[in-house]
């Protein structure tokens, strides 16, 4: 039974008793970054067992794609020594949200094994958790499995519901005991049943998870009961299509066969059996889903762990010989495989094959360096030694090679890697680039006292008193008027740089004092300094002052920041999800988003932003900040950026239809903004654009611009802006029109010309004739007409014409054929030339030259007689 076969076997076994086919969900899951993959089929019903969403359907049944590498359950350096790991899997499940339990899912997994998939019943043996006597009887009454092959397993990792069948998605969420069915491969191979001390062999395999919902694990470990108990199913495609293809490993299968077949196309190996080939089939798979999902390569979260798993295909593919990117060109072979029952595999096959052959290539440029650096450092490890931290830190930082691929390197040659020491390495490097930065930040104050009150989210002014002075990186008593200085305030309603957003300017007064405020800038972590100039008075610490904001400035910013927020949101309806904020600048004058994306926005996908922004805009939504639990925020559905660090409290901003994490200032209501508009978008690294957008009255401005432009131009055009584009059309025509008759009138008259030169030809001997003339204004395409011309009117002869125009000398010779054997026209052309500072060449009949020498023209031309009749007479 092919693959494709048996997975729709199962998908139409289970909407025959009422369950709803869902479509397999993204391998990100949707805006959960507790997760950093989907792992398994349940998850994209997780709120479903929770109660906090509700389907039309209480039962359903799908084939999820999985990725298990990196976070709770992880596979990927087992991937190509072991029979059944996979980066990459297929998970054939069906779900119960409140309406059955134990008893049909038990009877209906045994149905479909025994009677649709046909296995006999005597290969099969089931678990059941320790305390789970319901589902232990239900097998051993109902279904008839021999007690002997029912095997009980409680808590055998340590702690309450750490087993092997107590069932979580992650170290939160739903969870609940579990049964699993295990297929005997047979005596031949080593392995012992479930439980027993050789259970790791590879005898008896597990081949169908059935999880009985019944708890949600929160953060402090609390399981409280769900609403009611569900159920969560999972096989492993692959595992069940070995046994029923009756081969022992995944690999044997005849999905994993026909891409193994393509590596070793691709790689020129010719071992099929060779384990680098089982990892690039498998990674192939992981690689082209992640980025049909959205993931692009990069150098953190998903992105890392995508650019791991490229990586580590590569380096086997190095190993079996190829150095040359390949990997990509194995797509269009996944898509015959998967194509059609992933649509969306086979929609994005040409981008896939870009985003991996770009990766491809970028890694090529070190791996082989890389490689040899590893191989040197090798040779002085001895067997069963360990290669050094440092070295293992040289090839991540320098040559881009993960510490896992770097790891998988050495454990083919018995060698362990120290992963302190390449710690111990890591924490150095960002200690000296943390150390960099922070002198430079706090250009060395001194400060110990308490953090600044930002009260800048309600106000624009305020009153605080100076807690420090510093002058030139010190810190003093006093300023004095004239002198540049940092204030740090007890409470302010400056905003300091941050997130993005840039410092307020504005004023500190008291009296006759005034502090000019041209930046604000935190000094340490919650402590802000206002950055300026003393422009009246004295200032001491202990002074009172009033501090103002540049209102009309923070306005701006303000508003391009709130707008930021909706374009972020925009851009993912627009281009996916996988749209991340990468880094922003938002200032007075503009808002610059980078954002992950791996290709230019089109023109109308940029009107469909501008769109969607300016719709939330006139929907003038009031905008609210809540400072909530982080957890609580992030279920709310906030934007989290992924492998950001946030406190324990963030700041949710809901602006129009976006909420986000966020501390900095934003309008009152999404009205405020204006107008926005994009002045442009482009590409600043591999997979990251950037978008540059205005605001407010900077938009308005713009507009103003552009139509004063648009005007000046209609006017010049005598026409309205409206019709501009087609006068625009009409005149280029008649241009061309013009330029035709232009050339035409050029001929004639150089025709005309010809007829008149014809005659002032002399005499070389017998019939055949000499012209030289010079045609000034003539350009060098109708002097060539000319000597064409020329040459048919006096039928035996040698031309010479010269035209000059803007300090610049053309020539162009001819010879007529019956001369050819005596005189050529690129020598004569060369000899002119070469008196008139310049050069010339071309066929013996025509030939074309130039020069500079405007004053030695005439000496040139004259001596062209002579030296025609040299050739003649020679
Ligand atoms: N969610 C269960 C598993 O992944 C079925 O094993």
């Amino acid at each position: 039974m092919k693959t494709s076969e048996i997975r729709q076997k199962f998908l139409s076994f289970f909407e025959s008793r009422g369950h709803h086919i869902v479509p397999s969900s993204s391998l990100v899951p949707g805006n959960d970054p507790t997760l950093l993959f989907t792992n398994a089929g349940m998850v994209q019903f997780k709120d479903v067992f929770t109660g906090k969403e509700t389907r039309p359907y209480k039962r359903a049944t799908s084939s999820q794609r999985c990725v298990r590498a990196g976070g709770k359950h992880n596979d990927l350096e087992n991937v190509g020594y072991t029979a059944r790991h996979h980066t990459f899997f297929e998970m054939l499940g069906n779900f119960s949200f409140g309406d059955y339990f134990k008893r049909e899912a038990i009877h209906n997994a045994w149905e479909l094994l025994t009677t649709v998939y046909k296995l006999p019943a005597e290969k099969l043996w089931v678990t059941v958790y320790q305390e789970d006597d319901e589902a232990y009887d239900i097998w051993a009454r109902e279904i008839g499995v021999p007690v002997e092959r029912i095997v009980r397993i409680g808590d055998n990792k340590g702690a309450r519901y750490a087993s092997d069948n107590f069932w979580q998605m992650a170290d939160t969420g739903p969870c609940g005991p579990c049964s699993e069915i295990f297929y005997d491969h047979g005596p031949e191979i080593w392995g012992g049943p479930p439980g027993s001390p050789e259970e790791d062999g590879d005898r008896y395999i597990e081949i169908w998870n059935l999880v009985f919902m019944q708890f949600e694990r929160d953060a402090a470990g609390n399981m409280p009961s769900l609403p009611k108990p569900c159920v969560d199913t999972g096989m492993g495609l692959e595992r069940i299509a070995a046994v029923l293809q009756h081969v022992h490993s995944n690999y044997g299968i005849d999905l994993f066969q026909a891409l193994i077949k393509a590596a070793a196309r691709e790689t020129g190996a010719s071992d099929l059996g060779d384990n680098s080939l089982k990892v690039i089939a498998d990674h192939i798979r992981a690689c082209s889903f992640l980025v049909v999902d959205g993931v692009i390569p990069g150098n953190e979260g998903r992105g890392y762990v995508l650019r791991r798993i490229v990586r580590r295909a590569l380096r086997h593919g190095y190993k079996l010989g190829q150095s040359q990117p390949f990997f990509h060109r194995l797509v269009a072979d996944l898509v015959a495989q998967m194509g059609s029952a992933y649509p969306e595999l086979a929609k994005n096959q040409a981008r896939v094959e870009q985003v991996l052959k770009q990766e491809e290539e970028r890694f090529s440029e070190t791996l082989e360096h890389g490689m040899k650096i590893l191989d040197a450092a090798l040779a002085g490890v001895p067997d069963k030694g360990v290669l050094d931290g440092q070295t293992l830190f040289t090839l991540y930082d320098t040559y881009g090679f993960p510490v896992d691929l770097t790891a998988d390197i050495c454990r083919e040659r018995s060698i362990e890697v120290d992963l302190d020491g390449f710690e111990l390495s890591m924490t150095r490097q960002r200690e000296q680039a943390r150390a960099a930065g922070k002198f430079k930040a706090a250009e060395g104050l001194r400060y110990q006292g308490a953090q600044t009150r930002f009260d800048g989210y309600e106000h624009v002014q305020g009153r605080g008193q100076v807690v420090a002075l510093y002058v030139g990186g010190t810190a003093v008593d006093s300023v004095a008027d004239g002198q540049e200085a940092i204030v740090v305030l007890d409470a302010t309603p400056f905003y300091a740089e941050s997130g993005g957003q840039v410092g307020d300017t504005g004023t500190l007064n008291a009296g006759a004092v005034c502090f000019q405020v041209s930046d604000t800038q935190k000094i340490q972590n919650g402590v802000f300094g206002h950055h300026g100039r003393l422009s009246g008075g004295s200032l001491k610490v202990g002074d009172s002052l009033d501090a103002r904001v540049d209102t009309e400035r923070r306005a701006r910013t303000m508003r391009n920041h709130s707008a930021t927020h909706l374009m972020h949101k925009a851009l993912r309806q627009v281009l996916g999800n996988h749209v991340q904020q990468r880094g922003s600048l938002v200032d007075p004058d503009k808002t610059r988003f980078d954002f992950a994306h791996d290709a230019p926005l089109s023109a109308q996908q940029i009107v469909q932003v501008e769109q969607i922004v300016n719709a939330e805009v006139l929907a003038n939504q009031a905008v609210s900040a809540r400072v909530m639990a982080y957890d609580e925020a992030v279920k709310g559905g906030a934007m989290a950026l992924f492998g950001e660090k946030y406190g324990d409290t963030v700041r949710v901003l809901d602006i129009g239809f976006s909420r986000e994490l966020c501390g900095g200032t934003h309008v009152s209501r999404t009205g405020d903004i204006g107008l926005f508009k994009i002045l442009s978008e482009g590409g600043v690294a591999a997979g990251v654009r950037r978008i540059e957008a205005i605001t407010g009255d900077n938009a308005l401005r713009w507009v103003q611009q552009v139509n004063a432009t648009l005007q000046h131009a209609a006017g010049l055009m005598k026409s309205q802006p409206s019709e501009l584009a087609e006068r625009i059309v009409l005149l280029q025509g008649q241009l061309k029109a013009a330029e035709h008759d232009i050339d035409q009138a050029r001929g004639k008259l150089a025709s005309l010309a010809g007829q008149d030169l014809a005659g002032q030809a002399v005499t070389l001997s017998g019939d055949s004739k000499l012209l030289v003339a010079r045609m000034n204004g003539t350009d060098p395409k109708a002097l060539r007409g000319l000597v064409d011309q020329l040459k048919d009117r006096l039928k035996s002869g040698v031309v010479l014409l010269a035209a000059e125009a803007d300090g610049k000398i053309s020539l162009v010779a001819g010879v007529t054929a019956d001369l050819l054997d005596r005189v050529k026209a690129g020598d004569l052309v060369g000899a002119v030339a070469a008196q008139v500072g310049g050069k010339g060449g071309g066929r013996p009949d025509m030939a074309m030259g130039g020069g500079a020498n405007l004053a030695a023209l005439s000496g040139a031309m004259s001596g062209v007689e002579a030296w025609v009749r040299g050739r003649m007479d020679a």
